[in-house]
């Protein structure tokens, strides 16, 4: 007796049976794999929203009890117990390092944070005032254009190496968009400068002075770096899947994730939050738009609340209250005028009838723009920074996906609504 356990589809009175795979945890799922040749038929799912696109041992979310898991750990431990680069090393090879494996690789990605120089000439084709996620889309997909002779993506040191280079070389980047947009002259790296010190360095400093970033900014930044790092299989992370399961430069594959990651929707939303919040002005004019928010008629909505998983807190959302807390007392901008109004918007948010029945709660953006804002970070770079620290979880799953002996390219199929076959007609009888 087969303990398999197995769905039943009946079309036009045929059963066909699929098998049903069990995961460590969280649901299970129907593999529908040869559904299409059994049946003739695809399943269909825009927006992915009962689909589970591949196995993955790397972030696990439970969208109900708010929990978020790199590799097994909750967010709230790694967030208080460790630092950025040990979260990435989590990410990458599954496990947290030990103390030499830790001193090994900040090390290496120590040495990796220069750029070729050539690289740099690329941002003059931008203008200063571009946006600095168009920036980021064309010098990372630059990247691929300097690697492309190291980069055979079935050979597993190539793989690491560029997993290296991105993590190390994010910041360097980002901070060079960031100089560029000003006018200011590139920073390069310091090596006596932790990981996301060293990044506030190459943001912050000038070649006029020496820059000793503030550890308790430095502290929280890096916090929110873990925060944003990994997401399961969200948007910009299928992207990297899909574009990387040709076989294409895992360069040019992270490129596009930072092309999908800048839509308000996704992570542009905390750029589009703080807006949104500049808008609103004022407490008195909450209730103004919570009703736009919940208006059918109107496009409006309220950035940095719902989420397709969360149905109930984001575990960021938290954690970068906390953060925000710190970083404004710190900065003796307790009396914010913005943080003051996000959270008179959370809490009216939270009590009202709408948002409580289709489960809108803050994320991970909703508290993420006001954070960057007191540390200095300008709201168009607000996504960048997001950027900076998903890299290292879309180039894990990439690595994850193309190491997968049973990957293959993906390519979905439609429900075709056009014009069926027809003939064309000459110029004059159309
Ligand atoms: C990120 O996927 C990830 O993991 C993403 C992310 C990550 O780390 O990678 O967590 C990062 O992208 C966070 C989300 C940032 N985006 C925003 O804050 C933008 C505002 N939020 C919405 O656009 C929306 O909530 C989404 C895009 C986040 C989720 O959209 P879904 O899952 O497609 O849900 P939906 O839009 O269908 O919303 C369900 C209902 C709808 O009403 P009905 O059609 O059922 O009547 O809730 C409503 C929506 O209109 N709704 C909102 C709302 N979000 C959803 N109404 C008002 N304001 C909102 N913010």
């Amino acid at each position: 007796m087969s303990t398999q356990r197995t769905a039943t589809l009946t079309i036009d009175g045929t059963s066909h049976e699929f098998p049903i795979l069990s995961g460590s945890v969280g649901p299970d799922v129907v593999d529908i794999r040869s559904m299409y040749a059994k049946t003739g038929m695809f399943t269909f799912d825009p927006g992915f929203m009962s689909t589970a696109s591949c196995k993955s041992t790397i972030t696990y979310i439970d969208g109900d009890k708010g929990e978020l898991l790199y590799r097994g750990y909750p967010i709230e431990q790694l967030a208080e117990k460790c630092d950025f680069l040990e979260t990435c090393y989590l990410l990458l090879y599954g496990e947290l390092p030990n103390a030499e494996q830790n001193k090994e690789f900040h090390s290496i990605i120590k040495n990796h944070t220069m750029v070729h120089e050539q690289l740099i000439r690329f941002y003059s084709g931008f203008r200063r005032d571009a946006h600095p996620m168009a920036v980021l889309v064309g010098v990372v997909g630059a990247l691929s254009a300097f690697y492309h002779d190291a980069m055979d993506v079935s050979d597993e040191h190539h793989r690491r190496v560029s997993a290296h280079r991105l993590v190390a070389k994010m910041p360097t980047i980002v901070a060079m968009a960031y100089k560029y947009g000003r006018g200011e002259p590139f920073m390069y790296p310091r090596n006596d400068l932790s990981y996301t010190a060293n990044f506030m360095h190459m943001m912050f400093g000038t070649p006029c002075e020496k820059y000793e970033p503030n550890p308790v900014l430095v502290k929280a930044l890096d916090r929110i770096l873990i925060l944003h790092a990994d997401h399961e299989q969200n948007a910009s992370t299928s992207t990297v899947r899909l574009s990387g399961s040709s076989g294409a430069n895992p360069f040019a594959c992270i490129a596009a994730g930072i092309a999908c990651l800048w839509g308000p929707a996704h992570g542009g939303a905390n750029e589009a939050c703080l807006q949104m919040l500049e808008e609103i002005g004022d407490v008195s004019r909450v209730g103004e738009y919570i009703k736009r928010a919940k208006d059918k008629n109107d496009g409006f909505k309220l950035m940095g609340f719902g989420h397709r998983v969360y149905k109930n807190f984001d575990p960021r959302a938290k954690l970068m209250r906390e953060t925000c807390h710190e970083v404004l007392n710190e900065l003796g901008l307790q009396d914010d005028r913005l943080f003051k109004l996000a959270m008179a918007l959370e809490k009216i948010a939270l009590e009202d009838d709408y948002f409580i029945e289709k489960k809108l709660y803050p994320n991970v953006d909703f508290y993420s723009g006001i954070v960057q804002k007191a540390l200095g970070i300008p709201t168009q770079l607000f996504t960048g920074i997001f950027a900076l620290a998903r890299t290292v979880g879309w180039i894990a799953q990439w690595k994850e996906m193309i190491s997968d002996p049973e990957q293959k390219i993906g390519r979905p199929r439609q429900l075709f609504t056009g014009a069926n076959a027809r003939n064309v007609l000459p110029v004059d009888q159309r």
